[in-house]
């Protein structure tokens, strides 16, 4: 079953990659490096020992996608390709708005035009705001987005959703991710971060490699156990395997238009310290950070209720934060090393 895995080269794209192979799919990618790097490929055919078919291409270049839709006979797609970074939103919504939305107000076209079903969208625990009520379930109310980035995700949903509710022919499943992090265990993908990190764990172990000069801890006058923000932190290869449990749930649907929607996350919640002090031990080092002021925008806790992905889409987390820290340290490590070798 040949599936489209839109952004494909990036991080939880090419974690998924690996994971739709292992499970007998055959992915095809379509990015355009505007968010991740040519040597994600080069990875993933040191793990995979054989090239994913690609096209080097935007989401948003309607002849580009029609020339592979013609070509290739999709029973699917994957849509992680969007901007992503929640406070270079702030600064250029438009920009955000145009890539994210067109990008899927072109897909579904595209899919209806080529008779392609079934559709899993890359959606975030951000559309929840800072619930009143914790752990968040799927019938959370959406808060007004804290940002632009977080509002193309929930449009993205409505838009999906409504297309569905019109008769389809796509059937479809958001997913909203809670926090990813880890690597894959070889140590060949992972997070590549473009410039100064803006999310914890990648900026973690750049200040473990000594990239980064310190941590700052983003407030420590929350109301949580420590001070800190309580996040759920999922292993990358957890959610990548999340995706191909989508792909089969809305394969084994009769119906021509079905929609729902899953939090994917680990179900449990660890503050910013925790996950520091998880980190120095299992990799057996020392951090250097200090807490700072908060950081506008956070939400001060957030965590999944897993129920529904648990028993409607039969996923659950597997991997510990321990693995996953352990994972993007190794990552980092080798990340420094070729590096090195290259500037040599
Ligand atoms: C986690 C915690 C920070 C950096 C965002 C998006 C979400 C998804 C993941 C795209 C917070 C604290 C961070 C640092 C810190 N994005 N922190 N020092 O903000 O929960 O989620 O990224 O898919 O949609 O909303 O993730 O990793 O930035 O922050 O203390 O240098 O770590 O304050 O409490 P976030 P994050």
């Amino acid at each position: 079953m040949k599936i489209l895995v839109t952004g494909g080269a990036g991080f939880i794209g090419s974690h998924t990659v690996v994971e739709l192979l292992n499970a007998g799919f055959e992915p095809v990618i379509i990015d355009n490096f505007s968010n991740s790097n040519r040597s994600a490929l080069a990875g993933l055919r040191q793990i995979l020992n054989h090239d994913v078919p690609f096209y080097e291409a935007d989401c948003n270049d309607a002849e580009a996608l029609n020339a592979i839709f013609e070509k290739e006979n999709f029973r699917g797609v994957i849509h992680f390709a969007a901007h992503k970074a929640v406070g270079e939103s702030v600064a250029k919504p438009l920009m955000y708005y145009r890539n994210n939305l067109d990008s899927t107000l072109l897909l579904l076209e595209t899919m209806q035009r080529y008779g392609v079903p079934n559709l899993v969208f890359s959606s975030s625990c951000t559309v929840y705001g800072q619930p009143e009520h914790l752990p968040v379930t799927e019938e959370t109310p959406r808060l007004p987005a804290q940002s632009p980035y977080g509002n193309t995700k929930a449009i993205c949903e409505d838009i999906i959703r409504d297309t569905v509710k019109a008769g389809g022919p796509v059937k479809s499943i958001a997913l909203r991710y809670f926090n990813p992090m880890g690597a894959h265990p070889s140590g060949l993908i992972g997070e590549l971060p473009l410039g100064v990190p803006g999310n914890l764990v990648p900026f973690i172990t750049q200040t473990a490699a000594g990239i980064r000069e310190k941590l700052t801890v983003h407030g420590g006058d929350y109301d949580t156990v420590d001070g800190t923000c309580i996040r759920d932190y999922i292993h990358v290869v957890d959610l990548a395997k999340a995706h191909v449990q989508a792909l089969r749930l809305l394969d084994s649907r009769e119906e021509t238009s079905y929609y729902d929607v899953f939090n994917v996350g680990t179900g449990n919640g660890q503050t910013v310290l925790e996950l520091i002090q998880t980190f120095e031990k299992v990799n057996n080092i020392k951090l250097n950070y200090s807490i700072g002021p908060r950081r506008p925008g956070d939400v001060e806790k957030i965590y999944a209720q897993v129920d529904k992905v648990n028993n409607v889409m039969g996923w659950r987390a597997e991997k510990t934060l321990a693995e996953g820290l352990q994972d993007a340290w190794r990552w980092e490590q080798n990340l420094q090393l070729k590096n090195s070798i290259v500037s040599e």
